[in-house]
Order: structure tokens, then C-alpha cells, then sequence
């Protein structure tokens, strides 16, 4: 089977907040399958859902120990405060330092329809807010400043272009993210 083709910026999915999960069955778990292999090949960490155009609240990760899924997550609980430089899957060759919580604790399901729950700190923490930010419709450029932002789409645009893509802009004068 085909790949799946990781959505870049421009693309209204990755706008879009993602809907719950209803069913944990074996359709799931073969496209978090094809989705871990689209994640591996990036290559990156993590992957969700409406990055291979899909309006779900799912995604997969590998923070080093091997393949996982967390299904329906929700950050019950923050701490602290941590700076990295986060970079996105659909947002090629950006990155930017973002402060965000350092601490978080997720709750959610695996494939198999159990309960998780995991404390998670520093870059596996990142992982998890950053899959998360994507099922709520949101991308690295919504924590930019003004500045940053029209920096950040001007290079975007150019290099979508480039590939022979439609203007991720869209027609003038409307303009998202
Ligand atoms: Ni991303």
C-alpha cells in the first residue's frame, strides 16, 4: 500500500478541530499502522491524525520505545514552564522556541480500547502538547507574533510553491492560518 502523504501548511484540514473517536476497531488499527510508517519515513516522533487528513482525535508516537497510539488524549493536568525548539511534520523545515507547560499529565486509550495515563516531562511532554495542539486545529505559527508569523508563511509559501503546490495562501486577500 501507498504511504500516506503527510498535509503541509495550507491545507484547511490542519485547521479543523478533530472529532472524537467512536469505534476502536480494526480499521483504527490498520491506519495507525499506515500512520506510524508515514511517521517513521518523515522521519519524526509523532504524528496525528489530520496530518494525513483525517479529523479524528488519534495519534501515534515513538518516543524510544517503540511504537505507540493514544486515542480520544486529554491533558488533565500542566505544570511548569519549559522552552524548546519545536518544529512540525507539516510545517518542513521550521522551527521555532516555544515556551510551553513542562509538565503535563495525558489520559486517553490504546489500540486496544484500554485506559492509559501517563506523567509525562520536558521533550515527551512536548510530544504529547504538540499532537494535541494538531486535533484542536492548531499549528506552531498560532503561538508566533505578528512579526514571526508573516516571516514564517512568506518562506512557507515560497517553498510550497516551489513544489509545484497550489498557493497555500489561497486567493488574495484571504489568508490562514
Ligand atoms: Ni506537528
Amino acid at each position: 500500500m501507498e504511504t500516506l502523504a503527510i498535509r503541509v501548511f495550507g491545507d484547511p484540514v490542519l485547521k479543523r478541530v478533530s472529532e472524537k473517536v467512536q469505534n476502536i476497531d480494526e480499521s483504527l488499527a490498520s491506519l495507525c499502522e499506515r500512520m506510524l510508517e508515514a511517521m517513521y519515513q518523515a522521519p519524526g516522533i509523532g504524528l496525528a491524525a489530520p496530518q494525513v487528513g483525517i479529523s479524528k482525535r488519534f495519534f501515534v508516537y515513538d518516543y524510544g520505545d517503540g511504537p505507540k497510539i493514544l486515542i480520544n488524549p486529554e491533558i488533565v493536568d500542566t505544570d511548569g514552564e519549559w522552552e524548546y525548539d519545536e518544529g512540525c511534520l507539516s510545517i518542513p523545515g521550521l522551527s521555532w522556541n516555544i515556551v510551553r507547560p513542562k509538565q503535563i499529565h495525558i489520559v486517553g486509550y490504546d489500540i486496544d480500547g484500554r485506559e492509559v495515563s501517563i506523567e509525562a516531562d520536558e521533550l515527551e511532554s512536548r510530544l504529547f502538547q504538540h499532537e494535541m495542539d494538531h486535533l484542536n486545529g492548531k499549528l506552531l505559527l498560532d503561538y508566533l507574533d505578528e512579526e514571526q508569523q508573516k516571516e514564517a508563511k512568506k518562506v512557507l509559501r515560497q517553498m510550497i510553491m516551489r513544489q509545484g503546490n497550489d498557493d497555500p495562501l489561497g486567493p488574495k486577500g484571504v489568508q490562514f492560518p
